[in-house]
């Protein structure tokens, strides 16, 4: 019985502060049709797909390269935005950059790649 009240009191403490414990979380949610709106616009869709290997690596696959790794976003968004160079076929040329400079969108669509 003690052990009940103790835990009611604990959660009446904790309660104000879930409040503010939400709201990074949420500002962690993907919007999926965003995401996939900005690459359908840039035309990502010709060498990458959801599962499937094309000219580039699927989605999944990059998720799971950078799963577990603190810097995956920023990493992906560096590579979105900065045209590194990729090989294809052995053929070195410039990666598509995002078409967008909506630095939040962008960092949306990151974190789309990274949870598939
Ligand atoms: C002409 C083909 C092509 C297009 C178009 C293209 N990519 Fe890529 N992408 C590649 C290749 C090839 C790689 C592999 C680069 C490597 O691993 O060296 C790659 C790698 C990536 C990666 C993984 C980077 C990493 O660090 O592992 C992401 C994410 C990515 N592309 C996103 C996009 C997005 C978003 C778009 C649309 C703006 C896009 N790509 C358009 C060919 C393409």
């Amino acid at each position: 019985m003690t052990h009940f009240l103790w835990l009611t009191l604990l959660r009446a403490a904790l309660a104000g502060g879930c409040i503010t414990a939400v709201l990074p979380i949420q500002a962690q949610t993907v919007d999926v049709a965003s995401a996939e709106k900005l690459i359908e616009d840039s035309k990502c869709g010709k060498c990458h797909s959801l599962d499937k290997q094309k000219d580039g690596p699927s989605f999944k696959k990059t998720a799971a390269k950078y799963k577990g790794k603190a810097d995956a976003e920023a990493k992906l968004v560096t590579h979105m935005t900065t045209a590194p160079t990729v090989e294809i076929d052995g053929v070195k040329e410039e990666h598509t950059k995002i078409k967008s400079k909506d630095e939040a969108a962008i960092k949306n669509l990151a974190r789309y790649i990274l949870s598939r």
